[in-house]
């Protein structure tokens, strides 16, 4: 590929497709021609790049020959279709839903953990994991190195935003509506979200977690490649519109320290340690992650009540390094490729 590339935005009103507009412009990605694709809705429409209106165009009548990278962040059903048929067309598909993160043939990357797996793609697809496994192994990749993880207990606390730009409306409408005294009406979410927490995203499957559960044990095996590492996760939205959370007890083989952690973690790319036991000498959402790259770590401690564990708090912008940002980086190897 030449050093210059093709860019298509497949899904560039979303909430992750403006972002990948943005990143792309921050880091001075090396665009040749940049398609932004949308629905039928919005074809004609405008968004910006780079301080320029460009004409959103709709996917559907869209010829893609021609396309060389083309990051897709429009939901499964839409890649389904719409990914093979820009690959045939020569493109490299790097694509934020879940519709290929589990086939064999398509790799699964973060670009701190398993960069060289981008040129394993036969089908041209490569595939962008789920945002909450997406920072939870950007901050446990070093530790797996070095002491080997056995299993993690993960609980997670994940903003709206992570359900599209339907779901950061119905947390603003519903925060003004109860503030006046009136009924929330839940549309996007199954219940109120605003001033409560659902313990539910995706769908339920047969095993009774939700699929949103499952992901963290699917994609943290096929990205770390061992089978054998036991996940016991659960997934929880929360009344935050940027930044997800996550409280992680994660178990190993050798024994691992406070201080070798912290060791580890603060020369891990992408990682920021922010850990002191003072008041907000923590990251958060609001305070940290919201609009910033790093995956943030702190409240470091030992487990007092297992041998080998140790507890984490884990905050980033699922926009940005949960999505939009680590399919740019992947983008970013795939141009790099002689
Ligand atoms: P549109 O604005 O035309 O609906 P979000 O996750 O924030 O809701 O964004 C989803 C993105 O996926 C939007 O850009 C949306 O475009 C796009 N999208 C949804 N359905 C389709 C479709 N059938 N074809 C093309 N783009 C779609």
């Amino acid at each position: 590929m030449s050093k210059t590339a093709n860019v298509a935005v497949v899904g560039a009103t979303g909430a992750v497709g403006e972002t990948m507009l943005a990143i792309l412009a921050e880091r001075r990605f090396p665009i040749g021609k940049l398609h932004v694709l949308a629905s039928e809705r919005s074809a004609g429409g405008t968004v910006e790049f780079r301080g320029d209106d460009l004409i959103v165009q709709d996917l559907a009548t869209f010829d893609p020959t021609g396309v060389d990278i083309a990051l897709f962040s429009a939901g499964g059903s839409v890649s389904k279709e719409y990914a093979p048929k820009f690959a045939a067309a020569g493109a490299v598909v790097i694509d934020n839903s879940s519709a290929f993160r589990y086939d064999d043939d398509v790799p699964l990357v973060v670009s701190e953990v398993n960069p060289e797996q981008v040129k394993h793609r036969p089908r041209g697809i490569i595939a962008n994991p789920n945002c909450s496994t997406m920072q939870m192994l950007v901050a446990l990749a070093p530790l797996h190195r070095k002491a080997g993880i056995t299993r993690i207990n993960v609980a997670t606390y994940q903003s709206v935003s992570g359900a599209g730009r339907s779901a950061l409306e119905e947390l603003g409408r519903q925060t003004g509506a109860l503030l006046n005294f009136q009924d929330p009406q839940p549309k996007r979410f199954p219940v109120q979200i605003a001033f409560n927490l659902i313990p539910h995203i995706d769908d339920f499957l047969d095993n009774g977690y939700t699929k949103e559960e499952m992901k963290l044990v699917w994609e943290t095996r096929k990205i770390l490649g061992d089978d054998s590492i036991q996940v016991n996760p659960t997934a929880v939205r929360v009344p935050v519109f940027y930044g997800h959370s996550e409280a992680v007890n994660v178990e190993t083989k050798q024994k691992l320290s406070v201080a070798e952690v912290k060791a580890l973690l603060e020369t891990a790319p992408g990682v920021e340690v922010v850990d002191e036991p003072r008041a907000g000498g923590y990251p958060t959402p609001v305070t940290h992650a919201s609009g910033t790259d790093p995956v943030y770590v702190g409240r470091i401690r030992e487990d007092f009540s297992h041998p080998n564990a140790i507890n984490l708090w884990i905050v980033s912008d699922n926009i940005r390094k949960g999505a939009a940002l680590n399919a740019v980086q992947i983008a970013e190897l795939v141009v790099s490729e002689t």
